[in-house]
């Protein structure tokens, strides 16, 4: 089988959960960041781990090797407030419209960059893909979005990192986004807190870690396999005037669903408000 050719555009923390997470038989990263640094250090990365990679200093660097390599893949891995100077760079440096770079897949991993400004800046269609960070060791939620129907071998790439799901609109991508994009971040603060509490009475953070993050897993792989609802489980392991009842008490009286409810608002509301903003500076890129 031939090499495919995969063109990181950004190497942060998303970009890399992926590409460490993904199907690396056959594939050949290209990877890129204005400031170069993150770029280096995902290739030897990549490369400790087996894998393949190559560094781009410059897009001018990319220019080149579209005029003799072919391409399978772009992965958008920028924040949506940069994507707009990406736009800028790669249509200055003639590359946005590259016949090489034209023929291969685009795929977005920015929050609040829709489908349909997507296709207006990239002049194709790009397919939306909303990852989270576990993804890297293999256990992630990965949804993808296209309005069209996405290649089987484009999804098998993704399989390795987690849970593969095909939003049957751009809207189901959207609400799930704060759930399951942002999701590790709650879980992570949630973790802190506890973490907190416990360090109060004694008990070390390195220690807890371990045990809370067990926990956590054991549940959730609990959930995962059971037929039965999360408020079934969660009746099953509290009895009246017991322990997890007394501290369940508390979370129900401080109104833990108004607060979730909340930031779940706040983080849609977010994703909007980033859209209107990029739209405005794509705007003038157009
Ligand atoms: N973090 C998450 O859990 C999560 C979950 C789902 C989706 N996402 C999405 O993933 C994207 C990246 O988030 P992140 O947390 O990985 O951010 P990050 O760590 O800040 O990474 C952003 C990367 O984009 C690069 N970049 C900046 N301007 C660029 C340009 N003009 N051309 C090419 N690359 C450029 C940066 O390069 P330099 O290193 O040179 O600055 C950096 O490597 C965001 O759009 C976010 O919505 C994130």
């Amino acid at each position: 089988m031939k090499v495919k050719n995969i063109l990181l555009l950004g190497c942060g923390n998303m970009a890399e959960s992926i590409s460490l997470g993904m199907e690396w038989r056959q594939i050949n990263f290209w990877c890129y960041t204005p400031s170069q640094t993150k770029a280096q250090n995902l290739v030897k990365k990549i490369a400790q781990k087996g894998g393949q990679a190559e560094f781009l200093p410059t897009l001018k660097a990319l220019y080149q090797k579209l005029q003799s390599e072919s391409l399978y893949l772009v992965i958008i891995g920028c924040k949506p407030q940069q994507f707009p100077s990406l736009i800028k760079d790669l249509r200055s440096e003639k590359i946005l419209t590259h016949p090489q770079f034209q023929k291969a897949t685009a795929l977005s991993i920015m929050a609040g960059v829709s489908l349909s400004l997507l296709k207006k800046s990239w002049g194709k269609v790009v397919v939306r893909l909303m990852p989270n960070t576990p993804s890297k060791i293999g256990q992630g939620v990965l949804l993808f979005s296209c309005g069209d129907k996405i290649e089987t071998e484009l999804l098998d790439l993704f399989k390795p990192c987690g849970l593969t799901h095909y939003c049957q609109d751009e809207e189901e991508l959207k609400t799930l986004t704060p759930f399951c994009a942002s999701g590790p971040g709650l879980f992570f603060k949630i973790i802190e807190l506890w973490q907190k509490d416990l360090e109060k009475r004694g008990i070390s953070q390195n220690f807890s870690s371990k045990l809370l993050a067990k926990t956590m897993q054991g549940s959730g792989q609990m959930l995962f396999e059971s037929k039965e609802s999360a408020q079934a489980l969660c009746h099953q392991v509290t009895s009246k005037g017991g322990v997890t009842f007394a501290a369940l008490q508390i979370l129900e009286e401080n109104k833990i669903e108004t607060i979730f409810n909340q930031a779940f608002f706040a983080a849609l509301k977010r994703n909007n408000e980033i859209e209107e903003l990029i739209t405005v500076d794509l705007g003038k890129e157009l």
